[in-house]
């Protein structure tokens, strides 16, 4: 039965290399919102508009102050229960590796070891050249001087602890800043400076590209969770059954809609499905190798 949890610890007992592929949705118990379908606005600006070369191109302060926000709102955020529980699986098994799209931070926030995490669309807390000719990128001391939390002494900061910071007043538009306000790269000296994510209609890194392919072929992939993505983007969306090529591997779906009709339809043979919040259903998938909440 595709929805057994008891069927799926046997499964687990049984699986040596175990992949997860993950989105947005495990990042929405910690309160951020997701990209697509309900939840999907980022006060009402929709992220896949802004996050773009195009409207970076059009009005790259306006695309500044969209991931300043997004900073803010991640580093107000906490990991959960489920990114957790992807840790905690990591450091039971070094086989386990973990792909995910979110650069939020909270992955590594939650003691995820570096080694078994690869972040396909960068992070929010990483800056780079946006000319295409530079590759500048990574200052050891990452800052935003839009950002309240992390610039707390800015200008603009509110004179008293009830006004309301320009930025996080979601009544209100974001706030407009010049493109002559904006910081530039200090090693060309010449493109303006850009958040370290990938973009629609960027590449994802290479290196990272060819190391996951390269640890998918290596060996049969037992398990394959894929977590909290509506997995329409690719290449996120192809791991699963890239790993399916190597012999026969589960796919074990966690989503807030997994067991709809038409997610169930779609399920290959000994796949599961599990409805429900990622926070709450990891934790009990991966009980019997990670132990209770608490424990170690
Ligand atoms: N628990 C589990 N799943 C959830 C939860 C939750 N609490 N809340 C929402 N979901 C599910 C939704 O049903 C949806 O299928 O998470 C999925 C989120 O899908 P998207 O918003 O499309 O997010 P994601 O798949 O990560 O998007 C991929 O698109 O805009 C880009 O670069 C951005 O990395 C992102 C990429």
């Amino acid at each position: 039965e595709y929805n057994s949890v008891s069927a799926f610890h046997a499964k687990l007992a049984r699986s040596k290399r175990i992949l997860a592929v993950c989105g947005a949705g495990l990042s929405a118990s910690s309160g951020l919102p997701t990209f697509r379908g309900a939840g999907g606005l980022w006060r009402n600006y929709e992220a896949t508009a802004l996050a773009t070369p195009e409207a970076f191109k059009e009005d790259p302060g306006l695309v500044w102050m969209f991931y300043a926000y997004r900073r803010h709102m991640a580093l107000q955020a906490k990991p959960n229960a489920g990114h957790y529980a992807l840790a905690a699986l990591a450091r039971k098994n070094p086989d386990f590796l973990c792909l995910s799209q979110n650069v939020d931070n909270l992955h590594p926030r939650a003691g995820h070891p570096p080694s078994q995490l690869h972040l396909l669309h960068g992070s929010l807390f990483k800056i780079k050249c946006s000319s295409p000719t530079c590759d500048w990128s990574d200052p050891a001391n990452f800052s935003d001087p839009f950002c309240p939390a992390l610039a707390p002494a800015s200008e603009d900061a509110p004179s008293s602890p009830d006004q309301i910071h320009p930025l996080l007043d979601t009544s209100k538009p974001l706030p407009h800043i010049p493109a002559s306000e904006l910081p530039h790269c200090p090693a060309c000296g010449n493109g303006l400076q850009r958040p370290g994510v990938v973009w629609f209609g960027e590449a994802l890194d290479e290196e990272m590209l060819d190391a996951i392919y390269e640890w998918i072929a290596k060996e049969k992939v037992d398990l394959v969770l894929v977590v909290g993505t509506s997995s329409l983007v690719w290449p996120a969306a192809g791991f699963a059954e890239v790993a399916r090529s190597k012999g026969e591997t589960s796919v074990v779906t966690v989503n807030l809609d997994a067991e709809r009709p038409e997610n169930v339809a779609k399920l290959k043979k000994k796949d599961f499905a599990f409805a429900g919040d990622a926070a709450e259903v990891l934790p009990r998938l991966l009980e019997p190798v990670i132990g209770k909440a608490g424990e170690d």
